[in-house]
């Protein structure tokens, strides 16, 4: 497998200070939710979180799209629910990636019936020219080209979440992936 940095663990770091400044400047005085999408989400959302200068509660979803490969089957599957109510609060899901659009388009409807105050969208990292269903997000770290990137919480099959930058996948077993 070959690996290419694109995202220095410095470079994350500065951005997610500007997300998270951004962020407290938006919800001050306001009832801040952050629900994380798992697994992807995790390693983003503990850094952003400790950067913020805003209170906030925390709550997660746990989505399945993705097998083993890295194309999107379409399908998005719930395996875990939030556990609080949102009702009248003010909702910031949290996400590691925005490819097809499909994972976020389903996940903003299916919170936005359980009548929070305000709903938006944080993505570490956006692919906009991968989308085949519309969809912004309130506040990107990066927009990237069509790649396929691992680190910081990313996966391919599982592996490289836990590597402190984000890297392009080149290759897998000798096999170009792009
Ligand atoms: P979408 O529904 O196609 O927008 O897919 C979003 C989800 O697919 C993200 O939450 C990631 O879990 C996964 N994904 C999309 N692109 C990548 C990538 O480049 N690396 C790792 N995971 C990705
Ligand atoms: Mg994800």
């Amino acid at each position: 497998m070959d690996l290419q940095l694109l995202h220095s663990q410095a470079a994350i770091e500065q951005r997610v200070g500007e997300l998270a400044e951004s962020i407290s400047r938006d919800y001050r005085g306001k009832d801040l939710v952050v629900i994380g999408i798992l697994k992807g989400a995790f390693i983003f959302m503990a850094d952003l979180l400790r950067k913020l200068s805003v209170p906030c509660t925390v709550d997660f979803v746990r989505l399945t799209s993705y097998g083993a490969d890295s194309v999107t089957t379409g399908k998005v599957i719930i395996t875990k629910d939030i556990e609080t109510s949102i009702v009248q609060k003010d909702v910031l899901i949290v996400e590691d990636i925005i490819d097809s659009g499909i994972s976020m388009n389903f996940i903003h409807r299916w919170l936005a019936e359980r009548n929070p105050r305000s709903l938006k969208v944080c993505a570490l990292l956006d692919k906009p020219s991968r989308r085949r269903v519309g969809f912004e997000a309130d506040y990107v770290g990066f927009c990237i080209d069509d790649f396929f990137v691992v680190g910081y919480g990313l996966d391919f099959d599982e592996n490289f979440r836990f590597l402190p930058d984000v890297y392009i996948v080149q290759k897998i077993g000798g096999e170009a992936l792009q």
